[in-house]
């Protein structure tokens, strides 16, 4: 059975931690679902991972239906959420709901995911009233980073820190099943976790989250053009694939690739009629 909002809601009234990575295929999104990750996130940063653009402003709408969509095939049991990319719920609720839609329509994922805080409340009571399911995403928002100035740490004045707390609130009464915390520092993560009954996701928002994600090219140290802080490497994917590629060109080279065990061998009258 696929994981529901209503399984990820409740494992914050139980005290279970929630486990979220990003995907962007088939293969991983079956590797990790097998490892046991309840919740997968095609997320924007698709864009800078994967298709080396230099943001995930330049993401369209196109690309993230093509990911999602491989995603859901190897996810059989975690719940996807797919990310909206810039300008794709900004301009209008119409435009936000139709593109939300095409998300659940298109690809089969189970949510969607968009960035802001009050400013965007209204958007999200309406793509949430038409049944789709929405996770909210506060703090560092990497659509706006222009706005912002850069990847910072958000939330660091008073005024800043009490606009967090009241865009995690018009999330969750917007009716938001969750809510990602990015770059925000820990005790503002830990007031607006026991401020809000639906579950925070964590990414550089220290360890009071209901749960935490992370991006997966970052844990298993594929993406080495920019390691945030708050990433942890859990492999050095990034070194073994190289060593491997190498390992593959020296055998080429020297003629010990492929051997016999790796081809395929043929009948010997064939082969006699064949030369004859
Ligand atoms: O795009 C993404 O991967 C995200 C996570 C970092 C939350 O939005």
């Amino acid at each position: 059975m696929r994981v529901t909002i209503h399984n990820i809601k409740d494992m914050k009234t139980k005290g279970e931690k929630i486990v979220m990575l990003t995907a962007y295929d088939y293969a991983t999104a079956h590797l990790i679902d097998e490892a046991g990750i309840p919740l997968i996130l095609v997320g924007d940063s698709l864009g800078m991972v994967v298709l080396g653009y230099e943001s995930t402003i330049p993401v369209t709408l196109e690309e993230m239906l093509h990911h999602t969509k491989a995603v859901v095939k190897g996810a059989r049991k975690a719940l996807v959420v797919g990310d909206m990319p810039f300008m794709t719920y900004h301009v209008s609720v119409e435009d936000a709901i139709e593109n939300a839609g095409r998300f659940l329509k298109e690809t089969n994922c189970q949510a969607v995911k968009l960035e802001g805080g009050e400013a965007m409340a209204d958007t999200v009571r309406r793509v949430v009233q038409c049944g789709i399911p929405v996770m909210g995403h506060i703090g560092l928002t990497p659509q706006a980073i222009h706005q912002l100035g850069g990847f910072k740490v958000q939330g660091k004045t008073q005024q800043a820190a009490e606009q967090l707390v009241k865009d995690a609130i018009a999330l969750e009464e917007a009716g938001a099943f969750s809510v990602v915390l990015e770059a925000i520092p820990t005790p503002l993560a830990r007031i607006i976790t026991e401020r809000l009954r639906v579950p925070t996701i964590g990414i550089g928002a220290g360890p009071h989250c209901d749960g935490q994600v992370q991006v997966i090219s970052d844990l298993l140290g594929l993406y080495t053009d920019f390691v945030p802080k708050h990433a942890k490497r859990y492999a050095t994917l990034f070194e073994t694939i190289k060593q491997a590629t190498r390992d593959y060109i020296n055998d080429v080279k020297a003629g010990t690739f492929p051997t016999e065990k790796e081809s395929t061998a043929m009948d010997e009258d064939l082969l006699k009629g064949l030369k004859e």
